[in-house]
């Protein structure tokens, strides 16, 4: 099969905690972000941006993510929050994906929005071409002001995702995906193909 579609057909996720070295090269991580920059984007709105988080970036942002939740929630138990403290070291690297809207003459906010989801797929799928396996979180942290100021976000920002990259300890298991006939109907026409009406090749 033409690799492109295969890669799309059978791609998944990994968890974080299931992944290991190596991370990607640097040259490896300019190509995934390459692409991640080769998306959809009315006017050339540029409204994404993105934050290369290595070890010592998560293990310095985790500290601050174990202390943000401790404070929220006194009662956590030390496994907890050692838990919380992990949470950017687990996968070798993490890519924010920051959603970046700004006032634009050809873009309202939902498509610079929905751009920044298109730049976070891509970076999942530059990965997976480059043979690493990827997963897309946000976690309560990508929402808490606390840990997003110390990132650097501003207020008109937000965080798309935490892409987490690394190599696989195994290969994960296909879940069960939406039948088309749930989600696709077809309008306006009544032709034999259920689609475009242009039969079967
Ligand atoms: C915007 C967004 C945020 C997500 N955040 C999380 C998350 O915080 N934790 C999580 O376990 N999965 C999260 N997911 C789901 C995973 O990215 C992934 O889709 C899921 O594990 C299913 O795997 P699949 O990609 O193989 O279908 C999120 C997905 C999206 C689109």
């Amino acid at each position: 099969m033409n690799p492109a579609i295969d890669l799309l057909l059978t791609r998944r996720s990994v968890p974080p905690r299931l992944m290991i070295a190596p991370a990607p090269t640097v040259a490896e991580v300019e190509t995934m972000l390459t692409i991640a920059t080769r998306v959809p984007d009315h006017g050339r709105a540029v409204p994404w941006r993105f934050i290369v988080i290595g070890p010592e970036g998560g293990t310095k942002l985790g500290e601050l993510i174990a202390a943000t939740y401790q404070s929220d929630h006194p009662d956590a138990t030390a496994a907890t929050i050692e838990t919380e403290r992990s949470r950017l070291v687990r996968a070798p690297l993490v890519i924010a994906v920051v959603s970046h809207t700004h006032p634009h003459p050809k873009a309202p906010e939902w498509e610079q929005i929905l751009s920044a989801g298109a730049a976070a797929m891509n970076l999942v799928l530059a990965a997976n071409a480059l043979g690493y396996c990827a997963n897309w979180h946000t976690e309560w942290y990508a929402y808490d002001r606390r840990v997003t100021s110390e990132l650097g976000l501003d207020d008109t920002e937000r965080v798309a995702g935490f892409v987490h990259i690394g190599t696989p300890v195994e290969q994960p298991l296909e879940r069960p995906r939406p039948s088309l006939s749930d989600v696709v109907v077809r309008y306006g026409s009544t032709g034999v193909s259920p689609y475009a009406g242009g039969g079967d090749k």
